[in-house]
């Protein structure tokens, strides 16, 4: 027997039991006669000691020892002597005397060692990811993993959902990426592409009578990667029948907080706070805004209107905004600092960067333009006191909420705002469409199966068949919301959803919105505007990025950490060399040529 108690679990109470342990050995020290070696399995480490007075063979054998060794040694338990035990570890009140020693495996140097691990490359690390994984703080990110995995199914379960696979091979489901595509040999020139999510067989689910789904599942996206977005990825993927969103609010809050409860001992109050999308751009210049703290962007339009700087006026008549923000204790800055804070504005997107210093009165090369008590009801409107600097852009709106959104995260980290904690919100009401200046058309916010609110549906069927495609920005196009909801914690979108489009007369005035004529439409979605017109309940479902949740649970700084095998910023695999050239017979087999020399 390899062993028959974990390295963690070894306890004060089981002294003078005999028992065998297997692991890695994690460090080694001679110390006058006796050797120690720390064995680490998962669970956690225990020390082992190799006495000439218990075995000379396994003291012996024991000099040959290197770190990540793999070795079973067999032993009694002692209580480690007065003075010597580590209140650090679990097993720290005891050691393993070893009768015995096996060297079940050895391990060449290693390129990195489990405690520089942290300092070396990403790219080696992930070269080498089996020795990365090794590290206990890994280790514990796939254990909370695997537990949030585990309760989100007995909870799903419990509510009556059931795990249904959809395909892998699939046709494009658009979400707002590239696809990846695989070639069919049976099908000469044709393609499967991967889904980026289940969303349309989901529908057909609930089409299909099945009324509750879910599904733990991998989307892949061939888009840039981030922090925290990988080209495949896994969601949480929810869809009911006869459902409107506040159910939905209600079942991922109520999942959620199990969650938290169950895996982290965390309590998160529900219902979670809801905030439209217009006033999270307003108060927090971000969709995604993170609630840890306050530093809210406060309108200083009115204000800005009575004073004769031109930047400011500028701005107000041509149809943007001033909008502000107080730096908390900042007065202080040198003017070096504030060029710097003016240069991040500019980096953001910004003209410039107007400021007042709150400093025993106004101090600003702009305070001359402000007549009477407007600069005093400036700093009172956004909370602004003695010792505080206020920082101020003028532009078009979209322009004003992300650089001062952006601002706001910069400060709030630098300023030491931002408390431990997990601040959940919905963001609800966005928009229906959005203007793609670019490709001068409307893109779908969320995705074209997203249902318009009730007051919109009659006005979006209303319009005239004329008026396809759609070449400009139009009003009432501009004006329509959607029945979407978004789920954010601590400034990531974590989950995002909607009510969808269940009539087949909606869903087709939904895509000639989008510029996609009948014939594409369906051709590309056929089969889902079939299956809406054979008795579609009306529905509606959520997505969780779970890579991201657990990244947030965990506090990791990367959602590669909580993904086994993740992908460089270049989208591949350091350790499988994936992707990779494959041979001529297969491409010709695949009728694929490449145009890149192989
Ligand atoms: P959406 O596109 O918002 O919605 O995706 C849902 C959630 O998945 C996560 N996510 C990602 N995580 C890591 N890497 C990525 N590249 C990545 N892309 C998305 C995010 C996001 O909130 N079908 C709809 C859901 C629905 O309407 O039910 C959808 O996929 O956390
Ligand atoms: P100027 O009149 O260009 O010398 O700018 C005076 C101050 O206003 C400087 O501090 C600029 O950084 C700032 N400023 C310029 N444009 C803007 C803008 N659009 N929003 C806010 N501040 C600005």
């Amino acid at each position: 027997m390899y062993r028959d108690i974990w390295c963690g679990e070894l306890r004060a109470s089981h002294a003078g039991s005999h028992f065998n342990l297997a692991g890695w050995v994690f460090r080694r020290r001679d110390h006058g006669g006796l050797i120690f070696v720390d064995l680490r399995d998962r669970s956690g480490i225990a020390q082992v000691v190799f006495s000439p007075d218990v075995s000379a063979e396994a003291h012996q054998l024991a000099h040959s020892l290197r770190g990540e060794f793999v070795i079973s040694v067999q032993g009694e338990v002692r209580r480690r002597p007065e003075g010597t035990a580590n209140d650090d570890i679990a097993t720290g009140k005891v050691e393993l005397y070893a009768s015995k020693l096996v060297v079940l495996n050895e391990a060449a140097v290693l390129p990195f060692t489990l405690e520089e691990a942290a300092e070396a490359s990403e790219t080696l690390r992930l070269k080498h990811r089996y020795i990365d994984l090794r590290r206990p703080e890994l280790q514990r990110n796939f254990i909370i993993r695997h537990k949030v995995a585990k309760g989100i199914r007995a909870y799903l379960d419990r509510d009556g959902f059931l795990e249904i696979e959809t395909p892998m091979l699939t046709k494009s489901t658009p979400e707002g990426a590239r696809d990846y595509l695989v070639p069919s040999r049976l099908n000469p020139g044709q393609f499967y592409a991967l889904p980026q999510s289940p969303q349309i067989f989901k529908q057909i689910l609930m089409v299909a009578g099945m009324e509750r789904y879910f599904q733990i599942v991998k989307c892949f996206r061939d888009e840039d990667l981030r922090a925290d977005r990988q080209p495949e990825f896994t969601q949480v993927d929810i869809e009911m029948s006869f459902v409107d969103s506040s159910e939905i609010m209600v079942l991922i809050e109520g999942m959620i907080n199990n969650l938290f409860q169950d895996v982290m001992g965390v309590t998160i109050s529900k219902p979670f706070p809801v905030l439209s999308f217009k006033e999270a751009m307003e108060r927090f210049g971000s969709d995604k805004p993170d609630l840890r703290f306050g530093m809210e962007i406060v309108d200083m339009g009115d204000l800005a209107r009575a004073s004769s700087f031109k930047v400011f006026l500028d701005a107000i008549e041509t149809g943007g905004r001033v909008k502000a923000i107080n730096g908390k204790g900042m007065a202080g800055v040198s003017r070096k600092e504030v060029d710097m804070l003016t240069e991040d504005a500019k980096a953001f997107g910004a003209k410039g960067l107007a400021w007042i210093k709150v400093k025993g009165g106004f101090e600003s090369p702009i305070a001359k333009f402000f007549p009477g008590d407007i600069l005093k009801q400036m700093a009172e409107r956004v909370g602004a006191e003695e010792g505080d600097l206020i920082m101020f852009v003028a532009d078009k709106e979209n322009i004003v909420h992300n650089v001062l959104g952006r601002m706001r995260l910069d400060l709030g980290k630098r300023l030491n705002l931002i408390h431990d904690g997990f601040n959940f919100a919905w963001i609800t009401d966005f928009p229906l469409l959005e203007w793609d200046e670019e490709e001068k058309r409307y893109a779908a916010m969320h995705h074209p199966f997203t249902s318009p609110a009730d007051e919109d549906i009659e006005k979006m069927l209303r319009l005239s068949d004329d008026g396809f495609p759609v070449k400009e920005p139009s009003d009432i196009l501009s004006s329509f919301t959607a029945k979407a909801y978004d789920l954010v914690l601590n400034g990531y979108e974590v989950g995002g959803g909607s009510i969808r489009i269940h009539r087949r007369d909606l869903q087709r005035r939904m895509f000639q919105i989008l510029g996609i004529g009948d014939e594409e439409a369906y051709q590309k979605f056929g089969f889902l505007l079939d299956a809406l017109q054979f008795g579609a309940p009306p529905h509606g479902g959520i997505a969780l990025g779970l890579d991201r949740l657990v990244m947030l649970m965990v506090g990791a700084a990367s959602i590669r950490d909580v993904i086994a095998f993740p992908k460089t910023q270049k989208a591949v695999c350091p350790m499988s060399g994936a992707p990779s050239t494959v041979d001529q017979r297969q491409l010709r087999e695949l009728n694929i040529k490449t145009s890149v020399p192989l």
